[in-house]
């Protein structure tokens, strides 16, 4: 099967040879293709071009599907490398608790929060999460999205936290994005265990982490590291524990406080680090030079009103970033990657193009696929989306809260709605 998109207005992050994440004053460089033509077969990206440079590659008869891309402008998919999308319900009651002046860690030190929707979760079964998580899915496939991370830990006990990840495994069978899932076992202390969290650490590391490798259901380990919720010394024995079982760290650092989050996640070689608001000198120079991708998670520092993370002082010290949605019922309650890029621009000052590489090939080096997903690149899956009739990529961010998005291709196949 091929197909032959033309007449592309602009053909946005191109490679020729394909890096596998941008940092620094890198970020602020996209290739792109005017008047371009793109030929997919199958489900990978096979040429691409100016159209004048298609009857070189064209042979007649064998292209099935023409779509005409007129004013329109090509895009990878996004990656979403960062999210919670599977969960028992939403949680909007503690919303108005905030707006009440409530902050998030005095609703979770009420035994709200992530333990709210744990309490929920052990009520629900693996076919209502399943439907539930599905409906979210199809959601941000229709917003771009081609390839997700999605995190366990609204279990907090064995039975619960596998349930989760036999649900993430289902959708990432059945779906056409590309899913990567993350065990977080630790995302919360479950309230019998307040004055004994070493206690609850000893079963995530005895009995969650054996069963979930023993069942090859992740490929990534995470702990929520951070003030009121794991310190640096139960992440560090999670961590080795995960990776005895060849599990690699990707955690949640420095969201609440300077915890020691983002040194403890370098010096385990973590794919990445997520949310940073707190940052100064000494975690950027930890990050330098590392495989380490600093990850921010603009829509939850928007919902929760929170200090925004140095991305700029980041940017400007040579890191690379990636954005992601942090999809989840307590913090982010969207999955919507457009929005994302946009607080980029507006909230975080990343130049249209920073956030084009912020959200394509930093995320999917941040969820371990910038090998095949992220970019236009030969031999890269057809992962892409069409958009409407937009005058350029910096239109994208700019005009927040549209959807632009207008057509959705995944593995080759376009998607129906
Ligand atoms: O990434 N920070 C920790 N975990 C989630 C919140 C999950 C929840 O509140 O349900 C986050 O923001
Ligand atoms: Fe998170």
């Amino acid at each position: 099967m091929k197909i032959l998109l033309e007449n592309i207005k602009e053909l946005v992050q191109v490679e020729d040879s394909p890096v596998l994440f941008k940092a620094g004053s890198e970020m602020a460089k996209v290739s792109t293709i005017k008047n371009a033509f793109l030929i997919i077969r199958d489900e990978v990206i096979e040429e691409f071009g100016e159209m004048h440079q298609l009857k070189d590659v064209y042979v007649d008869d064998d292209i099935i599907i023409e779509i005409d891309c007129k004013n329109r402008l090509v895009y990878p998919s996004f990656c979403d490398s960062h999210t919670h999308l599977v969960y028992p319900d939403s949680r909007e009651k503690e919303f108005v608790d905030k707006i009440k002046g409530l902050s998030y860690e005095e609703i979770a030190k009420r035994g709200g929060g992530i333990l709210n929707s744990a309490k929920l979760l052990h009520e629900t079964s693996e076919d209502e999460l399943y439907e539930s998580a599905m409906e979210r899915v199809r959601e941000i496939v229709k917003m771009g999205t081609g390839a997700v991370e999605i995190k366990s830990g609204y279990g907090l006990n064995t039975e619960d936290e596998l349930k989760m990840l036999r649900v993430i495994r289902k959708i990432k069978n059945t779906s056409p994005i590309c899913v990567r899932s993350n065990f977080l076992g630790a995302h919360s202390i479950p309230l019998e265990y307040r004055n004994d969290v070493s206690k609850y650490v000893d079963i995530v590391i005895n009995e969650m982490i054996p069963q979930v490798a023993a069942e090859e259901l992740t490929e990534y380990i995470d702990v929520f590291c951070d003030k009121g919720f794991f310190s640096v010394e139960d992440t560090d024995r999670i961590l080795l524990a995960g990776m005895k079982h060849g599990l690699r760290p990707k955690i949640h650092a420095n969201e609440l406080g300077h915890t020691g989050g983002v040194e403890v996640g370098v010096k385990y070689n973590a794919l990445s680090v997520d949310h940073l608001e707190f940052i100064g000198e000494s975690e950027i120079a930890a990050l330098k030079d590392t495989e380490t991708m600093p990850t921010v998670l603009p829509g939850a520092a928007f919902f929760l009103n929170m200090k925004l993370s140095p991305v700029r002082k980041m940017i400007d010290a040579g890191l690379p970033i990636a954005l992601a949605s942090d999809f989840n019922p307590g913090s982010a309650p969207s999955g919507n990657m457009s929005l994302i890029s946009a607080f980029g621009c507006i909230k975080y000052n990343m130049l249209p193009e920073e956030v084009i590489n912020a959200t394509t090939i930093n995320t999917a080096y941040a969820m371990g696929v910038s090998d095949s997903l992220g970019s236009i690149a030969r031999g890269k899956i057809a992962n892409l989306f069409i958009t409407t009739d937009i005058p350029g990529i910096e239109y994208l961010p700019y005009s927040f809260g549209s959807n632009l998005i207008e057509t959705v291709i995944l593995n080759g196949e376009i998607q129906t709605f």
